[in-house]
């Protein structure tokens, strides 16, 4: 077999084989297939697609790259999330405690933030001395013995990804539905859970902009995950505003231990509510009115926050923040700002939030960027919220007044306004179930 060939075969519109597909991955993650010809693999992919049985090899080829965990002799039976990522996005934090505290294992991978999007491991640094490096063996002793582990990518796990992707990324290759399907999914197979509810955003702060991208980007993995035999459901939600009100990282894992408190956002409980619920379906032992009723049980007997804290000593993290938030990392200036109008809030991007946020230092410009873990945007004020001329509509948590002033600026560019009442978005777009088979 020759790399070239495959190339062209793709290139001409043709369908890969198996044996093709692993020629090539193997190759390319051995060094043996230079970045080149990969480049120019991932343009014929882009331009011509995959089919799902191609999206599928590609997929097992890529997690079999490295070390696949092996889950089975942990539990019986662990689930996991996905976020294709979004702004203010800290469902992790929330569900994972609460899922494992229904006593269904919760085995997750993680990432960190990269432009205006946040990253649940960031988040997780607040708390003095976490560490989310963990190796295979570590991921799965604390599996076993808290039922609950949130760490980062170590290059035993799917290196083909890592090394694709940064190809990806420097070669207009990323936007491609079958390369973003077997990316996600191959990682996913290769921490061994076996339920993994996908939780695809769309709007204006998401990767997809556009509710048929996200439906197709979920279809593909949810077939992925009938394909490898994982039981996979995809849950399309909101990201036009940022989830709940909390942007930059301790303020989210603030927002995160109300929530678990029982005094969060209501939209923020709502999604954690949809995915949590979900998770605990993948089982087989829930129906839906059970596994929210499991769930609103450990959120109030406050199990689920102990579970939090479970997850932050396990992996060395001091826990006191829990009990007493004001103990995690603060920025020292709070900058209120206020509606430069009166009206219905009509449109809040997310985007832009994010971008103001990684700006003020919560985020990454570029992969590796130290970040500060204090600063942020906490909103006030949401989509369809009626407001008065100079009433507060959010508060800019900076390190300088400059920094803060910088924030408001670009936060006003982010609001629409109406004379007219109108409804928020809905928080769920679209559900697209385990097929049960
Ligand atoms: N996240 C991933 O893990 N892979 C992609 O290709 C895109 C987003």
């Amino acid at each position: 077999m020759r790399a070239q060939d495959i190339i062209a075969k793709k290139r001409d519109g043709f369908s890969l084989s198996k044996e093709e597909i692993d020629f090539f991955i193997q190759g390319f993650t051995q060094g043996e297939i230079p970045d080149y010809q990969a480049a120019a693999w991932l343009m014929a992919v882009y331009l011509r697609g995959m089919s799902k049985e191609e999206t599928i090899h590609l997929t097992k080829a890529m997690a079999r790259s490295g070390r696949m965990l092996d889950l089975k002799g942990v539990a019986p039976f662990v689930v996991d999330k996905h976020s294709t990522g979004g702004v203010g996005d800290k469902t992790t934090l929330v569900v994972a405690p609460l899922v494992s505290a229904c006593g269904v294992p919760v085995g997750k991978i993680s990432g960190r933030g990269l432009g205006f999007s946040g990253g649940t491991l960031d988040k997780l640094e607040s708390f003095a001395g976490f560490t989310s490096q963990l190796d295979g063996d570590r991921f799965l002793s604390n599996l076993a013995r808290y039922g609950i582990v949130v760490a980062g990518q170590t290059e035993e796990l799917a290196p083909a990804d890592g090394v694709l992707y940064a190809l990806r990324d420097v070669t207009a290759t990323v936007g491609c539905v079958p390369l973003i399907a077997s990316s996600i999914m191959s990682k996913k197979l290769a921490s061994g859970a076996d339920g993994i509810v996908l939780d695809v955003k769309v709007g204006r702060g998401a990767f997809m902009k556009s509710e048929e991208e996200a439906v197709r980007l979920a279809q593909a993995m949810v077939e992925i995950g009938e394909g490898v035999g994982r039981r996979v459901s995809a849950v399309i939600s909101d990201m036009s505003q940022p989830l709940g009100y909390a942007v930059g990282n301790a303020l989210e894992v603030r927002e995160a231990i109300d929530t678990l408190k029982d005094s969060g956002p209501p939209d923020f409980w709502e999604h954690c509510l949809v995915i949590a619920t979900h998770m605990l379906m993948l089982t087989s032992s829930y129906d839906a009115e059970a596994a929210q009723e499991a769930l609103r049980g450990a959120l109030r007997s406050g199990r689920g926050l102990e579970k939090f804290k479970d997850l932050v000593v396990a992996q060395g993290g001091d826990p006191a923040p829990i009990d007493d938030p004001m103990l995690l990392p603060q920025a020292p200036l709070q900058h209120p700002v206020t509606a430069p109008r009166a009206g219905y809030i009509a449109a809040l991007d997310a985007q832009k939030v994010g971008m103001a946020a990684m700006r003020l230092g919560a985020g990454r410009a570029k992969k590796g960027e130290p970040i500060d873990h204090g600063v942020g945007i906490v909103l006030h004020k949401k989509i369809g919220d009626q407001v008065e001329a100079g009433e507060k509509i959010l508060t800019v948590h900076a390190q300088s007044k400059e920094a803060a002033q910088e924030a408001e600026s670009l936060l006003l560019g982010a609001y629409a306004w109406s004379a007219e009442p109108l409804e928020p978005p809905p928080l769920i777009h679209r559900i697209i179930p385990w097929s049960g088979r």
